[in-house]
């Protein structure tokens, strides 16, 4: 695990393999731990990066929001220190909507874009009072919250197939600091929608979600991706497709980095 300071913020992340660079985000109450088994298969022939989002993992909080574009600002940071001049980004979620804000903001150090249960539009305007609510919910007790939202993004199936991973998940999840759920929560209600970069991004995109998944739903996400130049894929599973579907995802991702 290596550390980098990013506006006397430390950012934890790892860098493992050579060749071209895959960088992998995870999504909210999430951390760089539920990419390594995708860190172990990629790295032989990948240069592959892990990061811990600003609040999240072992990496400290920049602020009391954290934006779509402070985090791809400091994942550009990142990489040019690392000497990196181009990166497939692949991201869960709230990683998706950094993975998009990098888009927008570095377009020209985007090899592929990769959308793992991450859709590329805004809040609605339910979701953003959704989020205030939480907000509040957060506020009164982190730990209540942070283990209902963890079960609900699982699907049926997976809560009773996955039971000792979700609790790690949960554990891992329980360690954010209450300022890093408040921020990626007030971060995420103001982010821009983006879903013009589907459609005229000059970068091959592809974008995964489950049938099940109750954010990233797939109506959404084949309405937005109509006549985009997009792979898309719906997988038999919830919003945490990368956990529930680790095999599928790794074979989905393989054939599109090559095809590139
Ligand atoms: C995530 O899994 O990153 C979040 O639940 C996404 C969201 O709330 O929009």
């Amino acid at each position: 695990m290596e550390t980098f300071t990013y506006k006397n913020t430390q950012i934890s992340y790892t860098e493992s393999g050579k060749g071209s660079a895959l960088v992998f985000l995870h999504g909210f109450l999430e951390n760089k731990n539920m990419w390594i088994p995708y860190e172990k298969y990629f790295s032989n022939k990948f240069r592959v990066i892990t990061i811990d989002l600003f609040g999240h993992g072992k990496s400290e909080n920049l602020g009391y929001i954290h934006t779509m574009e402070d985090h791809a600002d400091m994942v550009f940071a990142l990489l040019s220190d690392l000497r990196i001049r181009k990166a497939t980004l692949v991201g869960h979620s709230m990683g998706g909507y950094v993975a998009l804000a990098f888009a927008e903001l570095y377009p020209d150090h985007l090899k592929s874009l990769v959308l793992i249960n991450a859709s590329s539009r805004a809040d609605s305007e339910e979701r953003k009072m959704n989020r205030d609510r939480a907000i509040q919910v957060v506020k009164k007790n982190a730990k209540v919250f942070i283990s209902m939202a963890i079960n609900n993004l699982f699907s049926d199936d997976a809560r009773a197939d996955l039971s000792n991973q979700i609790d790690i998940v949960r554990d891992q999840a329980l360690e954010t600091s209450l300022q890093g759920v408040v921020a990626a929560l007030e971060g995420m209600k103001i982010r821009n929608d983006r879903e013009v970069l589907l459609h005229f991004g000059p970068y091959p995109k592809m974008i995964i979600t489950g049938k099940d998944d109750q954010i990233a739903t797939e109506s959404e996400i084949l309405d937005e991706t109509n006549g985009a130049d997009v792979t898309t894929h719906i997988l038999d599973c919830g919003h945490m497709a990368p956990l529930e579907k680790e095999e599928e995802i790794i074979k989905l991702l393989q054939v599109f980095i090559k095809k590139k």
